[in-house]
């Protein structure tokens, strides 16, 4: 017998406020057709004065735990995936346990920004894995308009706020590709790009929370090659292809990079699920948030097979493959 960590329960929330591209038209020289075509996105959601990541993650905390049909006492850790969280520290993850009125347990954030959902999944797995714990909350929840500079046309219409939360299992599997659950992770990171996607302040240096920079172009040329490179990594070693999967759920950073990299895995965009053209980049929820979209629309079903690709400041990237 093999332990598995396998998802039972998914949820996400969504600030109330919806920014359509043309909001932009007002205060910037850009345009709805621009952000359409370069990027895809078409709106995106922004927190409401005074909501922040921690509220966001609860929210979609509770949606999960609801899905499954499990009581916040019976979850072992939390784990949150962001780059914004509400302070400096303590976590957020140990705000949602508090917000929860969860009295055991652990919980702790883990930074590798928009590639941070696929680190925390390949955390929660080998905790679960190894015996540490058998139920965990995995959140990604993001505030990145609170990071925007709102003069710089080139990302401030990129990026939304949103969470989504995922619940895993320890189950019994037979430790063949057919098992439920996380089955196969691969992660990189790279320092020598650091400059190409960072945020220009923090605790160590200036003191404030600073403001998103970054070289996109540079960064565009580096994602579809090391987002099909990871994924045929983690599909490889356990002796799979493109031509296996049933659903890609990718990083939602821009629609031209998950089509080339759908292109190179050869999978059509049929059995892609695409948010972006909603939620914008939202760094380390946008993965859970497709997830949970594409659940609640039906379109994946238990027993199927997805992968989950992403990359971000860092560079950080990764990939993960499970059996719904
Ligand atoms: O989630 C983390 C990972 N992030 C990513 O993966 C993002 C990767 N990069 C991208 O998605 C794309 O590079 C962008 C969407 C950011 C930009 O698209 P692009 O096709 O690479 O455009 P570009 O940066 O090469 O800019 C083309 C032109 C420039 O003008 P010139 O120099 O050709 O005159 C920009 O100044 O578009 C201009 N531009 C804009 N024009 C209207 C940049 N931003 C805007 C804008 N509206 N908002």
């Amino acid at each position: 017998m093999t332990r598995r960590a396998v998802p039972v329960g998914i949820g996400h929330y969504l600030p109330e406020r919806i920014v359509p591209n043309a909001e932009f038209e007002q205060s910037l020289d850009t345009s709805d057709e621009w952000i359409r075509t370069r990027s895809g996105i078409e709106r995106r959601h922004f927190a409401a004065e005074g909501e922040t990541t921690s509220h966001m993650a609860t929210h979609a905390a509770r949606a999960a735990l609801a899905h499954a049909g499990i009581a916040p006492g019976e979850i072992d850790g939390v784990i949150v995936a962001t780059s914004t969280p509400d302070l400096t520290f303590p976590s957020v993850a140990t705000m949602v346990q508090s917000d929860l009125g969860m009295t055991r347990g652990f919980g702790f954030d883990v930074q590798a920004v928009c590639a941070g959902f696929i680190y925390a999944l390949s955390t929660a797995n080998a905790m679960i894995v190894s015996g540490q714990a058998d139920r965990m909350l995995i959140i990604g929840a993001e505030t990145f308009s609170r990071i925007m500079d709102w003069s710089d046309r080139s990302t401030c219409v990129l990026f939304g706020d949103g969470a989504g939360a995922l619940v895993l299992e320890a189950q019994e599997g037979t430790g063949e590709n057919s098992d439920r659950g996380i089955l196969s992770v691969d992660l990189n990171s790279d320092g020598r790009y650091r400059d190409m996607l960072y945020v220009d302040g923090g605790v160590s240096t200036t003191g404030s929370a600073g403001k998103l920079r970054m070289q996109g172009n540079a960064l565009f040329r580096q994602a579809i090659e090391k987002l099909a490179a990871t994924a045929e990594t983690a599909l490889g070693k356990i002796g799979l292809s493109g031509r296996d999967v049933d659903w890609i759920v990718p990083h939602q950073a821009n629609i031209r990079i998950i089509q080339g990299t759908a292109r190179k895995l050869d999978l059509p965009m049929e059995r892609v699920i695409v948010t972006v053209q909603d939620h914008g980049n939202t760094s380390a929820a946008s993965i859970p948030l497709a997830l949970s979209v594409a659940v609640a629309e039906g379109r994946i079903k238990h027993g199927d097979l997805v992968l989950s690709e992403a990359i971000g400041g860092g560079l950080a990237w990764g990939a993960i493959v499970l059996r719904w």
